[in-house]
């Protein structure tokens, strides 16, 4: 019986196969990619990516399905959605949670990238393609942000457009056109919701598929940093590999119910996370008459918007915040190291990797808080923090003592 299944299933693959190449593709990108040995934590964070992606999207098609993208329907067809559709609060806390879940794995995503320098050669379209991702995310978060059509919602959306003026010459016309009025307006919500619904996650799911092939073209990083192709055995299999699935696809697994654990915690007990994930603010309808006492972004884009405040001029602000974002792309060309991981790095990176945290930790901080004198103070710092991480990068990386490398993996 058992073996007639057999048979017949691969009978079906091989009607399959003559048409389309499933089993090479599945042994190309799972049973036969061999990825190195001593994966460790921080290498769940790609796969969560890929999960709340996916999250993301379901939520997102069930959400549209009652939500109205108009200026007049769209925060009472939200309310709709939390009091009357059915299971409809836990859509819609599965996607704002989901939100910032996807920045909170994505950045410790980047932050392995960083660590082990899984942006150097010849990783470097890997990494850039990771940032081409992450800045639609950027875009995808504020434009879903904006359809709640919240206090918060329309706010940010007038503060965050309104940098566009701040061009030269072209800036008055460029507000108009990113509104399409003159101001935020129902017309405004409706291109956000195009942009948010289609436009983003369709480049999204292209982009992370182009990050993916990369990957695989070039074969996995690993904490240690070196190549495991360098090593092979008679088959030309790296000595130090092993086949992704099943060997990752279950450590993954495990990962995920863990993840999952703690998504649904703060899911079910604490969706608002405080006013962190979800402000007070964006709870009472729009009004352009009157303007919250504070007005930040969400968490996630807290530095930059630090970064912006540090500085007194508004266009000298814009561009140091614009450059906060555009410098981590060229990170693969400043650092000039012999060794990627920091677990052969010599102490100067130690010490640059670490002010970079305390420096982007307390940026997104400050970000969140409201102005005073001490404040600006300490985002400058940190602001200065910051890109000295990188601009300094090419000499520290260059005069340190590396360690010794391993001739094979460790651990
Ligand atoms: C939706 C967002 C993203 C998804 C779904 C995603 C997915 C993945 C997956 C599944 C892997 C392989 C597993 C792993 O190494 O963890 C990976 C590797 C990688 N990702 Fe991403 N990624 C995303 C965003 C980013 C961003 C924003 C960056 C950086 C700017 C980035 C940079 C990298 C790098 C450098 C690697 C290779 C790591 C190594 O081999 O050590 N990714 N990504």
């Amino acid at each position: 019986m058992t073996e007639n299944v057999t048979n017949k299933k691969s009978a079906m693959m091989e009607w399959i196969d003559k048409r389309y190449p499933w089993t090479d593709f599945w042994k190309k990108h799972l049973s036969e990619y061999y990825a190195p040995r001593n994966f460790n934590f921080w290498y769940y964070f790609g796969s969560f990516s890929l999960l709340v992606f996916v999250m993301q999207i379901l939520s997102g098609i069930w959400l549209v399905m009652a939500y109205v993208p108009t200026g007049e329907g769209s925060f009472a067809s939200v309310q709709h959605i939390m009091r009357e559709v059915r299971y409809g609060w836990l859509l819609r806390f599965m996607h704002t949670t989901g939100a910032s879940a996807f920045f909170v794995v994505v950045y410790l995503h980047m932050y392995r990238a960083v660590i082990y320098g899984s942006y150097q050669k010849p990783r470097e379209l890997v990494w850039l393609v990771g940032m081409v991702i992450y800045f639609m995310l950027l875009v995808e978060a504020f434009t879903g942000y904006v359809l709640p059509w919240g206090q918060m919602s329309f706010w940010g959306a007038a503060v965050i457009t309104s940098f566009a003026s701040a061009i030269p010459y072209v800036g008055d016309l460029l507000l108009v056109w990113l509104r399409g009025d003159f101001n935020v307006s129902g017309v405004s919500l409706h291109r956000f919701f195009s942009l948010h619904v289609i436009a983003i996650p369709l480049l999204l799911a292209v982009m992370i598929f182009v990050h993916l092939v990369a990957l695989h073209h070039v074969g996995s990083n690993n904490p240690d940093g070196i190549d495991i192709k360098e090593k092979k055995d008679k088959k030309g299999i790296p000595l130090d590999g092993i086949p992704f699935h099943p060997y990752y696809t279950v450590k993954d697994l495990v990962g995920v119910v863990v993840f999952l654990f703690i998504f649904c915690a703060i899911l079910f007990f604490t969706p608002t996370m405080g006013g962190l994930f979800l402000e007070p603010d964006n709870f009472i309808p729009a009004n352009p008459m009157v303007t919250p006492a504070e007005i930040s972004p969400v968490w996630y884009m807290t530095p930059f918007y630090a970064m912006l405040r540090a500085i007194p001029d508004k266009l000298l602000g814009l561009m140091t915040m614009a450059a906060g974002v555009a410098i981590m792309f060229v990170l693969p060309w400043l650092d000039r190291s012999r060794v990627r991981s920091i677990r052969y790095k010599g102490r100067l990176s130690k010490i640059a990797i670490l002010v970079f945290v305390i420096c982007f930790v307390g940026l997104g901080y400050l970000g969140h808080e409201g102005v005073t004198p001490l404040r600006t103070i300490m985002s400058r710092i940190f602001t200065l923090g910051y890109f000295g991480f990188f601009l300094l990068m090419p000499f520290y990386t260059k005069i340190e003592k590396t360690k010794h490398l391993p001739e094979r993996v460790t651990g």
